[in-house]
């Protein structure tokens, strides 16, 4: 017998923690590049929220542009291929750039913009995510500026999504998928 109840979710981290977070990696990126500019490079859907914080959050003169790459589909298992869906709009030569990715998984993305980022020749290349899961790394990659380290869970809200649903949460929650 099928039930389309909804899957359980349980809050992992409340958006006052996240305010409080974001505010002290914005501050972190504000004293690194004191007196320079710096360009954040926003990975499509996930880290639209992310972005968008720590972008007003930091007291330097920022530029912002996105790329969006392909990775989970409408699973919650990567697939372990990455394709690009939309490239930057502009060049980042020369630009103290900063990827910003809602979570750092199994570490394809982000290996995989970090090649491709680097053959442009920015100045400096760093790399913001909001979550880090280090248990579920397949390829060893890390971040320069990381919100929370979380354990090895699927979790929603504050930008991450489960087959488009939940983006919008203001709580980063824990969902518990059935089986299969
Ligand atoms: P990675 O290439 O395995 O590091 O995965 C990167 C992408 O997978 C992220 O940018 C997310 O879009 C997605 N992802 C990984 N873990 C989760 C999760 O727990 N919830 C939602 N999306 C996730």
């Amino acid at each position: 017998m099928s039930t389309n109840r909804p899957p359980k979710r349980r809050v992992l981290i409340r958006h006052a923690a996240i305010e409080r977070r974001v505010r002290e990696v914005a501050r972190q990126i504000t004293r690194d590049f004191k007196g320079q500019r710096v360009h954040l490079v926003g990975v499509l859907k996930g880290a639209c929220f992310f972005l968008v914080d720590l972008a007003r959050e930091i007291d330097l003169e920022t530029s912002i542009d996105f790329i969006a790459v392909a990775s989970y589909g409408r699973s919650s298992e990567s697939s372990g291929q990455v394709r690009m869906l939309k490239d930057l709009d502009s060049s980042i030569a020369g630009l103290n750039v900063i990827v910003v990715e809602d979570i750092l998984d199994t570490g394809l993305t982000l290996n995989y913009l970090l090649r491709l980022l680097r053959q442009r020749r920015p100045k400096t290349l760093r790399v913001a995510a909001f979550l880090d899961k280090p248990a579920r790394r397949v390829q060893p990659v890390k971040a320069d500026y990381i919100g929370f380290t979380i354990p090895n869970e699927f979790v929603v809200g504050y930008g991450l999504d489960h087959a488009e649903h939940y983006r919008s949460l203001k709580d980063v929650c824990i969902l518990r998928l059935p089986r299969g």
